[in-house]
């Protein structure tokens, strides 16, 4: 056993979309479990877009990365040596390890995984994204069947899930997505109706065009993955008593781009007028629904009624320019990095 560890910091916060000045690769002497914790050995890390929010030093539902700090993170990986109650060498396990190679952490912030699914699939389809989108739809989206639903981000963890539990319901789902080979895949791997191309639009008027040919019926639920262009093309195409779950706005995560789209007089009149309801909500309150998840969805993955597509970096080091790329669509499915 190694006696280092290493870790991706902080180096500095972002302006703008982040670069890999902004991140340190950092060696520490590998810790020694306290009483009640456990050491543990990273095999998998998730690399989320909500990691963008964490490098700003603003108000969130969360508290910002300190500098110097390392960077935030849902990891799997093997216990070394465990000195808490139920855990010992050679489980798997997931926690909040941060990107860090080894982590330290109480035996309570630990979770056992059923050693009969892929580790990584607690990351992505039965992790955290996954459960995301399983609870938006069904408590946010209340979707009908018949509806129409819209997703952007459609080949992503979240997406992908919210297009095929909302496939499995009845609805007609048009994907979003960026390019054509991610279009190709959220119809023939995702199941979705159509899918569009928003890189192939150059404003929201003319993907709001594509989309209402592909939504002949109007749309019932968008769910906001991105905001930015996305969100000002279907807006107008919204029906009366639609609903929103505002899950995400990655398309202005970066923060320059806000002032371009300010649409909100028009966004709020939509909202009076077809009788929205948006509903804004974070996974941290849900996690109370994640056993009920996993009774629904581990099954559906193991018969592979819902699939799911990874997109592996490999290398701690190379957790930075995995992030960066995912900020702008160079992912194709949940982006982890395997260790
Ligand atoms: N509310 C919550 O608790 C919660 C929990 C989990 C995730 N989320 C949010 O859910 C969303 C999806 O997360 P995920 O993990 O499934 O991410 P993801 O799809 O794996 O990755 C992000 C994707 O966003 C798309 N994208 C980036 N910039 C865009 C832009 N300007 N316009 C349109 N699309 C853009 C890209 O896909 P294309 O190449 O297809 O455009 C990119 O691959 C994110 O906004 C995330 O923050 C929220």
């Amino acid at each position: 056993m190694s006696d280092t560890m290493s870790r991706i910091t902080l180096a500095r916060r972002p302006e703008g979309a982040p670069v890999p000045e902004d991140f340190k690769l950092a060696k520490d002497p590998l810790p020694t479990p306290a009483e009640g914790e456990v050491l543990v050995e990273v095999t998998h890390l998730s690399l989320d877009p909500y990691m963008r929010g964490r490098m700003d030093d603003a108000k969130s539902y969360a508290p910002p990365v300190d500098l110097g700090a390392t960077m935030t993170g849902q990891g799997v990986g093997r216990v070394l040596q465990s000195n808490a109650d139920g855990f010992e060498a050679g489980d798997t396990v997931t926690g909040m390890t941060g990107w860090a190679s080894h982590a330290c952490l109480p035996g309570s912030d630990l979770r056992k995984l059923d050693p009969s699914l892929p580790p990584s699939t607690a990351l992505g389809v039965l992790g955290m994204p996954g459960l995301t989108g399983w609870v938006g739809l069904h408590s946010f989206g209340k979707p009908k069947a018949g509806e129409t639903l819209v997703v952007a981000a459609a080949t992503g963890p979240v997406g992908s899930m919210v297009g095929q539990l909302a496939k499995q319901r009845g609805l007609r789902t048009i994907a979003i997505a960026g390019g054509a080979e991610k279009c190709r895949l959220a119809t023939e791997t995702f199941g979705f109706d159509a899918a569009i191309d928003h890189r192939a639009h150059d404003d929201a008027t003319s993907l709001r065009a594509a989309i209402a040919e592909a939504a002949p019926d109007g749309v019932d639920i968008y769910w906001e993955n991105v905001g930015g262009k996305v969100l000002e093309a279907v807006m107008p195409l919204m029906n009366v008593h639609g609903r929103i779950p505002v899950c995400g706005m990655i398309g202005w995560y970066g923060g320059s781009n806000i002032a371009e789209t300010n649409q909100l007089p028009a966004m709020w009149r939509n909202i009076l007028v077809k009788r929205l309801e948006v509903s804004g909500f974070i996974i941290f309150d849900h996690w109370d629904q994640y056993p009920a998840f996993l009774k629904d969805v581990a099954p559906k993955v193991a018969a592979q009624e819902i699939v799911h597509l990874e997109d592996v970096a490999e290398g701690l080091e190379n957790a930075p320019d995995a992030f960066i790329a995912m900020l702008e669509g160079g992912n194709t499915g949940k982006q982890i990095v395997k260790l």
